[in-house]
């Protein structure tokens, strides 16, 4: 996930881009760059690290050329440093990209065979080869950026300059944000609303396979054949209310938009791009105080968290609601990367059922708040009866943090809507790392099955901006989605949590009849439910459990259930088998799980919206639940 801007217009396009990068920060900051047009050339800048190394570089620079573009990084392919900052410049041609192209080997090694040199080790330099050598070949820049989008796989969003077009800027995107506003002097484009208000309220929200161009003050928008579309101009008109909200009419949704960010904050700390392995980062066993966690140091601290996981047994998981299932997810990642024993309890059974804690466990809380009664206790219960404690919690410094042995943090940012979202999915990308580094410790986990397993969830939060885009599917299925009778949630494996996450999402904001099953479990019982007034969501991605899935879909579509699928990429059979089908990103099955919450989030906020229920504060329900 990274942040792009790019400028046309009087001012210094090095001030607008800037001010505009310092707005995306969020998205990345491990490297920044611009590229801007002097003398009819475009000097390229870039710094390693946060956006003010940047500007200390840029302090002594002059531009005096009226367009330019920007990037803030946040690295995928290739580690954080100079060379792998954007923007990407072959030739006459500068780009930025935020995303992933996933056919880059193939393409990168057919540019080599033809002689180009790559300087960097990204996956999006290769863009600016494509764009130049369609200039070169003869094409402007408008068509040449026409001619080369078919080749791009995966998500991206770019802008794409070039020297010969000292007007013009070229954006398209199929997956990440991006906004362009105009005013009568400027046009700014850029991932997010936030680097644009400063300029105009107009704005245009680019759709997948939409191409803008930019030349001076004008802008027009192209399908990806070259065909001119017409757009509708939305106007920012934002109520104080709105503006904390940053435009979305619930926290809610603004969390769930909010994901891709935090997920990547979850699990930055994390893991070495360079090399890319996990090392958890000042987790802090024995050290008494959570204060004392940034003095640490932190290659010892990492080779004690391996040692206290080389000897743990036993790994019990213990948390409540949504929390929970961030629990269950955990006990399939752990248990199967490592190989150890994986328990996973509600806190108010745990707490109660008088638990055997044998020698060598660790006992694994999970909290948002931090201060969530059962779990607290279920933590006080663990440390009395021996355990290590590992607390994994937004909230900084809340009880649970203060009193567990390790800590880890979400990282999600305070999260205001009562249900609960982006700190589920940033548990879970923290629980991928914490599954490593326990397979590392326990000798399970090879080199290369490390390395995959990184790159799979780096590339999350890229996949995850795309996933979003059937925030616009819900919005429009909501009003036949309300009229059923119940919503049964199916998945397998570690899709299960998700199914069940899926329900308790359902009931908690649309107040729907809702459950959450293993698919297996369907004949047992469950099955009797079905008929054409029940929505069955089936999540079904191509893991090692498809064709099982596959086979429980079938019985459910015979009971007369209206189907919506959500499986990997395209799938000619799922989307027969179902009433809808929803493709998401084909990635790892540690990562499956992160991927479906977001359409199961969004088709609760949508029926719930349209049945005009209170999304951020649903009757009975407390944000943190610190009493029994
Ligand atoms: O703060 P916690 O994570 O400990 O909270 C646990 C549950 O109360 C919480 O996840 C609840 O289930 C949410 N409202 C679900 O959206």
């Amino acid at each position: 996930m990274c942040g792009i801007v790019g400028y046309c217009g009087p001012e210094n396009p090095v001030d607008v881009i800037v001010q505009g990068l310092k707005t995306l920060e969020y998205r990345g900051y491990d490297s920044a760059g611009v590229a801007v047009l002097n003398q009819g050339k475009f000097k390229r800048i870039r710094a390693e690290g946060k956006l003010s190394h940047l500007e200390q570089k840029l302090a002594n620079e002059t531009f005096d050329g009226h367009l330019g573009v920007g990037h803030t990084r946040w690295a995928t392919h290739g580690p954080p440093v100079e060379k792998n900052a954007h923007p990407h410049a072959v030739g006459s041609t500068s780009i930025v990209h935020n995303g992933i192209i996933e056919n880059y080997a193939t393409l990168k090694a057919e540019l080599i065979d033809e002689g180009a040199v790559f300087t960097s080790d990204t996956d999006s330099e290769l863009i600016a080869h494509l764009v130049d050598k369609a200039i070169a070949g003869g094409k402007d820049l408008f068509h040449a950026v026409i001619e080369i989008i078919p080749k791009l796989e995966g998500a991206y969003s770019v802008l794409a300059v070039n020297e010969a077009y000292p007007e013009e800027i070229m954006a398209f995107k199929s997956g990440p944000p991006l906004v362009v506003g105009r005013n009568d002097k400027e046009v700014v484009v850029a991932s997010d609303l936030a680097a644009i208000m400063p300029y105009t309220n107009k704005v245009f929200f680019l759709q997948d396979e939409e191409v803008l161009h930019v030349i001076g003050t004008k802008i027009e928008f192209f399908d990806q054949k070259g065909q001119k579309i017409s757009k509708k101009e939305t106007v920012i008109d934002w109520s104080p209310e709105l503006i904390e909200k940053q435009g979305y009419d619930h926290f809610m949704l603004k969390e769930i938009y909010e994901q891709p960010r935090s997920v990547a904050m979850a699990m930055n700390p994390h893991i070495d791009l360079e090399s890319k392995t996990v090392r958890l980062n000042k987790v802090g066993f024995g050290v008494g105080h959570v204060e004392e966690l940034e003095r640490l140091d932190s290659a010892a601290d990492w080779q004690n968290t391996l040692n206290i996981f080389k000897s743990v047994k036993r790994v019990f998981m213990v948390a409540c609601g949504t929390s929970y299932y961030a629990g269950m997810v955990g006990e399939y990642l752990i248990e199967q990367l490592s190989r150890t024993p994986v328990e996973c309890d509600i806190a108010s059974e745990f707490r109660y059922r008088h638990p055997v804690i044998p020698e060598n466990s660790l006992v694994i809380v999970i909290s948002q708040s931090g201060e969530t009664a059962d779990t607290l206790a279920a933590l006080r219960l663990a440390r009395e009866a021996g355990a290590q404690v590992l607390s994994i919690c937004n909230v900084k410094n809340s009880s649970m943090d203060r009193e567990a042995d390790g800590h880890l943090y979400m990282n999600a940012g305070v999260e205001v809507g009562v249900a609960s979202t982006k700190a589920l999915s940033s548990t879970m990308a923290l629980l991928n790392c914490v599954a490593m580094a326990m397979a590392k410790a326990k000798g399970q986990l090879p080199e290369d099955q490390e390395a995959e397993l990184v790159e799979s969830l780096l590339a999350t939060p890229s996949h995850m901006e795309s996933v979003l885009a059937y925030d616009s599917f819900f919005a429009e299925a909501a009003s036949t989605l309300k009229d059923f009778r119940g919503f049964l949630y199916m998945g397998r494996g570690v899709n299960y949590p998700v199914a069940l996450e899926g329900a308790l999402k359902m009931k908690e904001l649309a107040y729907m009849h809702a459950e959450g099953y293993a698919a297996g479990e369907m004949k047992h019982g469950p099955l009797a439910l079905i008929d054409e007034s029940m929505a069955i969501i089936m999540l079904a991605p191509s893991d090692e459990l498809y064709d099982k899935t596959v086979s429980n879909l079938e019985e459910a579509k015979a009971r007369g259930g209206k189907i919506i699928s959500i499986g990997s990429g395209k799938n000619e059979k799922l989307a027969a088998l179902s009433d809808h089908y929803l493709a998401l990103p084909e990635v790892s099955w540690t990562i499956n799980p992160i991927l479906e919450l977001i359409p199961v989030q969004l088709m609760s906020y949508h029926v719930a919206h349209s049945l005009g229920k209170d999304i951020d504060q649903p009757r009975n329900l407390a944000k943190s639940v610190t009493v029994e």
